[in-house]
């Protein structure tokens, strides 16, 4: 799951540092995969010396982790790198700036020197070489690194988590997909999984030292495979409920494809597998669903959800929906909203199909006008925020269990926690409500988005 290009996410540590270290700040844009990346850099930073800080006007470094996933998430960038610009002139001291991840693999050394700014290009298979590059950029050498490997999966770095009680874990990387819309495979290469061993010593590692809730993320993580050891998702998902089973257990992003029956079984089996799953679908015509080359037609897409449902009465689901991909007429669009009023989500992440250099898809003609696609896709959103108010509705009255995130966003009074079905729950804080803590709540309102409730003692 992406969110459409979230706000920035700081490098969230600021570590103590000797007098003559150089501070490095790391912005990050898209998907879960890349806040987990720049943990791996932040780590690999550190190891070389440097130090991390929040502050953009203490950094030496200054590292963009960026997304290729929509052409508007590269314009952000371009857009970011234009006020970077006048944040050097500000500055006396040396600043490097460098790319990172998606769009560095993508567009490669077409990046150096952008906006007379860019020193560095970086994949995300090269990080380990990001201290070299940035020493050789401070004697004035422009370095890209961008190789895509077969093997690297980071999974010797631990990754440098400073805050809160959640933590993002990488299992796999890459894809072999090549679904026709997608960019991914082109940027972050083929897919590789970690050793179940090393996933689970982490997941054991963070329980250790506070992690209330995991998230196992992978571009297509239910289809993680060891091959040495030969486990798949199923068994590594279980491993890991078993090892920590007061810990949260998450996992994303599914394609439908490896939604296997072990897989579902894993939820209705282990109760600290949390009870949501994000299953992309992307379309409701089979017809643009083959065009897309997603494997699955909507027969099968709707019978795996019967067999979730079957199994996890209780489950939340929630989707990724591409609108206006080629060829898709009027008759295929109503095919979307039939199958969201069908399937009934609990929430989705909506987009307007954006071509993409070197995929399938480009070849293929972008044949639905900008003004149908934008109908379309508000006809999408308006059609499930309908469907996740009428859910959140009959969560009325209903008591959850919520894990405590801390102060909300609008008000300090109120804090936020989430549920175990994903969704965030707004209550009213006291003196003995910490952050981390697992809390019951009885939920007394709702909107699309929120869960409003009283804490039960
Ligand atoms: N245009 C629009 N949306 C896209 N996605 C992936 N590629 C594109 C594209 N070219 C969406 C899909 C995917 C999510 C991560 O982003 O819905 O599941
Ligand atoms: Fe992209 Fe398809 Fe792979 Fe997801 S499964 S990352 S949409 S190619």
């Amino acid at each position: 799951m992406y969110i459409d290009i979230m706000a920035p996410e700081k490098s969230k540590s600021s570590v103590a540092k000797s007098p003559n270290a150089r501070g490095v700040y790391i912005e990050t844009y898209g998907c879960q995969m890349n806040v987990a990346d720049s943990e791996i850099v932040a780590s690999i930073m550190q190891d070389a010396g440097y130090f991390m800080t929040n502050d953009i006007d203490q950094s030496n470094v200054i590292l963009l982790n960026t997304c290729s996933i929509r052409d508007n998430a590269e314009k952000k960038i371009f857009n970011r790198l234009s006020q970077l610009r006048g944040i050097k002139k500000r500055k006396n001291n040396k600043l490097v700036v460098g790319i990172l991840g998606c769009m560095a693999e993508r567009l490669k050394g077409k990046l150096i020197g952008e906006r007379d700014l860019v020193s560095l290009v970086v994949g995300p298979d090269e990080y380990r070489s990001i201290p070299s590059l940035v020493s050789n950029a401070f004697d004035g050498e422009q370095g890209i690194a961008v190789k895509l490997s077969k093997v690297e999966t980071y999974e010797d770095i631990t990754p440098l988590r400073t805050e809160g009680i959640s933590a993002w874990l990488s299992i796999m990387r890459g894809c072999n997909n090549f679904c026709a819309f997608c960019v991914v495979p082109y940027t972050r290469g083929r897919e590789r999984s970690r050793t179940l061993n090393s996933v689970v010593d982490e997941v054991k590692h963070l329980y250790d030292n506070g992690i209330k809730e995991v998230t196992l993320l992978g571009q297509n993580v239910n289809s993680y495979f060891d091959k040495l050891a030969k486990h798949d998702f199923p068994t590594l998902l279980a491993e890991c409920a078993k090892a920590v089973p007061d810990m949260r257990i998450r996992y994303t992003t599914s394609h439908p494809h490896d939604m296997s029956d072990g897989l579902i079984e894993a939820h209705a089996i282990y109760k600290n597998i949390c009870n949501y799953i994000h299953l992309p679908v992307q379309s409701g015509s089979s017809k643009v669903l083959k065009k897309m080359r997603r494997d699955y037609d909507r027969e099968q897409y709707l019978m795996r959800i019967e067999a979730i449902r079957k199994a996890v009465p209780d489950i939340a689901l929630s989707t990724d929906i591409i609108a206006g991909f080629c060829t898709e007429t009027e008759e295929d669009h109503q095919e979307t909203l039939s199958l969201m009023r069908e399937v009934r989500y609990d929430g989705a992440y909506m987009f307007k199909y954006s071509e993409r250099e070197n995929t399938l898809a480009e070849k293929y003609e972008d044949d639905v006008p900008e003004e149908v696609k934008t109908r379309r896709l508000q006809e999408i959103i308006d059609q499930q925020n309908k469907i996740s108010a009428e859910i959140n509705k009959t969560e009325i009255g209903r008591v959850h269990e919520v894990l405590v995130e801390g102060e909300s966003k609008k008000n300090p009074e109120e804090w936020q926690g989430r549920t175990d079905t994903n969704k965030v729950a707004i209550f009213k804080h006291s003196e003995d409500i910490k952050v981390g803590d697992l809390i019951k709540v009885k939920v007394n309102d709702s909107t699309s988005a929120t869960l409003f409730a009283d804490v039960i003692r």
